[in-house]
C-alpha cells in the first residue's frame, strides 16, 4: 500500500518535473530572477499556503514558511533551496524543499505538538548559475555578501542583479542583510541529495553531514588582441585562449599535487569567432579541497600561471571549512544511530548559517550514480522516502513532543 508520504512526495516531485526541464538534455536551467524562478516561488507558496503555513520574504527573496510564530522562540528550519545549474539534476535542492513538506505533514498526522516553531525555507540562488556567486541568498541574509557588491553582480548578457531584481518587479534598495529573518532560526537542517560516492561505498540510504571542504571560486581574465586566423603568423599573435588554456592544465596539476580539485566549467570568448583569435579570454576556477593551506596553494599556483600571460586573478568568492555543530550532531546522531557520518566537498546555505553562528546540520540521502550536477544526479524513491522518514524523526525531536 503506498504511504500518505509517498503519496505526497510523489505529487510534489510530478508537480515541479517540467519547470525549468531543457528538452533536449532533460537537464533543468533553474536561474535565479527568472520565469522558472518565479514559478518555482509560486510553486514554493502554494504548497505552505495549502498547509495554512505564514510565507515570510525576507531582504533578500528567501521563502521562509513557519508553522507557529517564529517572533516568540526562534524555530528549527529545514528546506534547502529550488534553483539549479545549467543543465542540473532534479535533486540537488528540490530534494530538501519537497522532503520539508512532506516530514511536516507527517509530523502533523502523527499529532505532534510542537513546542517550537517549525520553518521551512526556500534559499534564493543557491546555485549562483546566473550572476556567478554561490550561496547569494543566504549570504547577502547573513552579511556575508554586501548588497552593493551583489547587486552590481552581472549575468552572461551583461544584465545586473540590481536590473533583474527590478525585472522581477523586486526593489533592489529592500535587498540586504536579515538580521530579523535569521533571529527566527534556532536551528537549521537542511536534507540534500549526496553529491559523491560515499553512501553507495558505506550501502546506508542517509549519512549525517559533518562539514564542508574549504572551497571558491575566481574569475581568471586574460589579455589578447584580435586578428585574422589565417592571415596572421603564429608568431604575430597575442591568443588569449592559450594562456586560458595552458592555465587550465596548470590548475588539474596542481591540484592533483597538493590533494585538492580544481575545475574551470565556464569560459567566456571574445569576440567568440571561429576565424577570429581572442581579443580576450575569461576562464572561472572553482578550486575546493579538505585543507584550507592546499587549496590556498593551488589557487597560488594557478595564479602564477595566469599572471605570467598578463591575466588578471579576481577572488570572487571565499567559504572556509565548515563543521557543522557538534551537539546538534550529537542529537541527531542519537536519532539516527545507524546513519553514518559524512564530509563533502560540495557548498550549502547550511554551510554559510553555520558560519554565522546558527547550530547547523545536513542529513544526505544516497545517490546511486554518485553523479551531480548533471542530468544523471538520482535518488531512489526509497532512499527519497527513508530520508523523508529520517528528518522527520529528527523534527521531532527538535521541535516535539509526541502526545
Ligand atoms: C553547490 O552545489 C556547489 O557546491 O557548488
Ligand atoms: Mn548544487
Ligand atoms: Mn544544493
Amino acid at each position: 500500500m503506498i504511504s500518505e508520504s509517498a503519496r505526497s512526495f510523489d505529487r510534489q516531485w510530478a508537480d515541479l518535473a517540467e519547470i525549468g526541464r531543457h528538452p533536449h538534455t532533460g537537464g533543468y536551467r533553474r536561474y535565479a530572477l527568472t520565469r522558472e524562478d518565479h514559478d518555482l516561488r509560486e510553486w514554493f507558496a502554494g504548497e505552505a499556503a495549502g498547509r495554512g503555513l505564514e510565507v515570510i520574504t525576507d531582504r533578500v527573496g528567501n521563502q521562509w514558511a513557519w508553522w507557529g510564530d517564529p517572533d516568540t522562540t526562534p524555530g528549527v528550519v529545514t528546506g534547502s533551496h529550488l534553483d539549479s545549474v545549467p543543465d542540473g539534476g532534479a535533486y540537488d535542492g528540490p530534494l530538501g524543499v519537497i522532503s520539508a513538506f512532506v516530514a511536516l505533514d507527517r509530523l502533523r498526522a502523527e499529532g505532534l505538538v510542537p513546542q517550537r516553531p517549525l520553518g521551512i525555507v526556500n534559499f534564493a540562488d543557491e546555485e549562483g548559475a546566473r550572476f556567478g556567486i554561490a550561496c547569494a541568498g543566504s549570504r547577502v541574509l547573513t552579511g556575508a555578501l554586501t548588497p552593493g557588491r551583489a547587486l552590481g553582480l552581472r549575468d552572461g548578457d551583461g544584465i545586473s542583479m540590481a536590473e533583474g531584481l527590478r525585472a522581477a518587479g523586486r526593489d533592489p534598495e529592500w535587498l540586504g542583510p536579515d538580521p530579523e529573518a535569521l533571529r527566527r532560526v534556532g536551528a537549521f537542517v537542511e536534507l540534500h541529495v549526496e553529491q559523491g560516492r560515499g553512501l553507495i561505498d558505506l550501502d546506508q540510504p542517509v549519512a549525517l553531514g559533518t562539514d564542508i571542504w574549504p572551497h571558491g571560486r575566481w574569475r581568471l581574465d586574460f589579455p589578447g588582441e584580435a586578428n585574422h586566423a589565417g592571415t596572421t603568423r603564429l608568431e604575430d599573435r597575442r591568443d588569449a585562449m592559450i594562456g586560458l588554456a595552458t592555465t587550465v592544465l596548470a590548475a588539474r596539476s596542481a591540484a592533483a599535487d597538493h590533494g585538492c580539485v580544481a575545475t574551470v566549467g565556464k569560459t567566456r570568448l571574445t569576440p567568440g569567432g571561429v576565424n577570429a583569435i581572442p581579443s580576450a579570454a575569461t576562464g572561472w576556477l572553482d578550486a575546493r579541497g579538505a585543507d584550507e593551506s592546499a587549496v590556498r596553494r593551488t589557487v597560488g599556483e594557478v595564479t602564477a600561471s595566469a599572471t605570467a600571460w598578463g591575466a588578471e586573478v579576481t577572488e570572487e568568492s571565499w567559504t572556509p571549512t565548515t563543521r557543522f555543530d557538534l551537539e546538534l550532531l550529537a542529537r541527531l546522531r542519537r536519532v539516527l544511530p545507524a546513519a553514518p557520518l559524512l564530509g563533502t566537498g560540495a557548498g550549502h546555505d547550511a554551510g554559510i548559517l553555520a558560519t554565522a553562528g546558527i547550530p547547523t546540520g545536513m542529513i544526505f540521502v544516497r545517490n546511486p550514480t554518485g553523479v551531480s550536477h548533471s542530468p544523471a544526479e538520482h535518488a531512489e524513491r526509497a532512499d527519497c522516502l527513508a530520508g523523508v522518514a529520517a528528518l522527520a524523526d529528527v523534527l521531532t525531536e527538535l521541535v516535539g513532543e509526541r502526545p
